[in-house]
């Protein structure tokens, strides 16, 4: 029977070594808490890194390390800390990270990590080809292994291969500035079917091989020699289900039941009864814009002194390549940005930010969706941006509010939320307001709509969506032989 094989650069599972002993623990980021529930539910591999370099593993455990990621249907990919420097917090988070995110002056052009990552996607495509079969469908994903489309397609020229880009395609202007963009857009164009969150990252991918490569693109297909490539959106959804399942769930906690967080969540209910609880959750990114959100956080309380203790701004900081130099610089700046605000705001009983600056296990993230009023979620560039979607799909009574960036993927399908321009510390400051104000109808209003839309498009639609698309390229392609 045919197999689908995933292949991300980063695994659902994280392996740890404590005490000479493995501890999995689940990855963060969109890719892996998205594409996980489609991967347990069908009949598919999901190759990728585990998290540990080669010289992390001691000899004796390299075999179980392997077993672990088996027995959750994966395959762990070893890297040396060398491959791991120059492929992943070299070429594909210093040059295309900040690059497809519009942070030009963060993008660095270094030809030794460009080797690294040409040599780790050759790495990888090869750990597909030992469990490609014929018939087996290959989805690649995301900017790390943008090279490994080709790289299959040149040894098996009929393997049906789907490529999915979890973050956003820069205009044209943009994408031209990197040295390597032809092998770059060559790389990817070995795949059948190419997918992206948003029309608009779509349309730039097909500018760029228009202008770059010179190849013909009629309406969202590209002509090669051989072959045609196509192109189309599938907006990212979540597993509704269980975002929905975990809110009744933490609805029906007693007291003994609710974890400290939640015990911490209510004495501040109780203490304050009329304050508002605002939410924001993401990895500790630059393109986050986290530091942009709190100095936004000032300004409104700066002009708006009369909410002083009436709100509290929990934030969510899950450490995320903190080997790269910008992440470490932003790491110190919110650092900064926290104690100076919680210094010039704080009364004897209330400090305006809560700042956690780790990741969180299920259900304290549910808590947090879940007690939390408003969530401020302000994105400079985000591909999608899921915590939007599981904030609404966690309010059970679909009250809440949530302000957005207009520049996470996410905003085009949740026009009934607050939407802004990170950039605009006025709006921003407004929609805080119309939130802390807004009433209950107009919220369950507003949260109903979203609530449907999410539940219509969730995770498994779009993956359902994007593999019966890449299967009619097949049938396509048989017809004309
Ligand atoms: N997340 C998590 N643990 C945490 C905080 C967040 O697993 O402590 C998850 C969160 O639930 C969401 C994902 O990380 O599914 C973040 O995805 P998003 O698309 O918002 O941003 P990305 O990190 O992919 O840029
Ligand atoms: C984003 C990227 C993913 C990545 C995730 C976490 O969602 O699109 O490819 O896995 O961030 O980042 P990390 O570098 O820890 O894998």
């Amino acid at each position: 029977m045919s197999k689908t094989i995933i292949i991300s650069n980063r695994l659902p599972l994280q392996i740890n070594i404590e005490d000479n002993n493995l501890e999995v623990t689940p990855s963060v980021g969109g890719l892996a808490t998205g594409l996980k529930s489609f991967h347990k539910d069908g009949d598919s591999i999901w190759i990728g890194w585990s998290g540990l370099t080669l010289e992390e593993i001691p000899e004796n455990l390299l075999e179980d390390v392997k077993a672990k990621a088996r027995k959750e249907d994966c395959v762990a990919v070893n890297l040396t800390t060398e491959e791991i420097d120059g492929f992943y917090y070299g070429f594909s988070n210093r040059t295309i990270w900040p690059l497809f995110h519009y942070f030009m002056e963060y993008t660095e052009g270094n030809t030794a990590d460009w080797e690294t990552y040409k040599a780790v996607n050759r790495k990888y495509a090869n750990e597909i080809l030992k469990h490609y079969e014929e018939g087996d469908q290959i989805w690649v994903h995301d900017y790390q292994l943008l090279l490994v489309p080709n790289m299959i397609r040149e040894v098996a020229p009929e393997a049906v291969i789907g490529f999915f880009n979890h973050i956003p395609f820069p205009s044209y202007e943009v994408f031209r500035t990197l040295p390597w963009r032809n092998e770059v857009l060559e790389g990817v164009l070995g795949a059948d079917l190419i997918g992206f969150h948003t029309y608009d990252y779509e349309r730039h991918f097909l500018s760029s091989v228009s202008r770059i490569l010179r190849h013909q693109v009629n309406f969202n297909e590209i002509t090669l020699q051989d072959r045609i490539v196509k192109v189309d959106s599938f907006p990212m959804g979540i597993d509704y289900t269980k975002f929905e399942n975990a809110a009744k769930e933490h609805a029906k906690n007693t007291e003994e039941q609710s974890t400290e967080l939640q015990r911490r969540l209510d004495d501040h209910l109780k203490e304050t009864p009329d304050a508002k609880l605002i939410l924001s959750i993401d990895r500790l990114d630059y393109t986050k814009g986290i530091a942009n959100r709190i100095r936004a956080f000032e300004y409104f309380l700066d002009h708006h002194p009369e909410y002083i203790e009436k709100v509290r701004l929990v934030m969510l900081s899950v450490p995320s390549r903190s080997n790269v130099p910008q992440y470490q610089r932003l790491k110190r700046e919110i650092d900064e940005l926290v104690g100076r605000i919680n210094g010039k705001f704080s009364t004897v009983s209330w400090t305006p930010i809560w700042y956690f600056y780790r990741s969180m296990p299920f259900k304290n993230l549910i808590d947090l969706y879940a007690s939390c009023d408003i969530a401020l979620l302000t994105p400079i560039r985000d591909g999608m941006n899921l915590v939007a979607k599981e904030f609404i799909a966690t309010r059970a009574k679909q009250t809440g509010v949530l302000i957005l960036s207009e520049m996470a993927g996410a905003a085009h399908e949740m026009n009934e939320a607050l939407i802004i321009n990170p950039n605009n510390f006025e709006q921003i400051s407004s929609a805080l307001i119309q939130a802390i104000k807004m009433p209950v109808e107009e919220q369950q209003q507003r949260n109903k709509v979203l609530q449907k839309r999410l539940k219509r498009y969730s995770v498994e639609k779009w993956a359902n969506d994007f593999m019966e698309t890449l299967q009619n390229t097949r049938t396509h392609r048989d017809s004309f032989k």
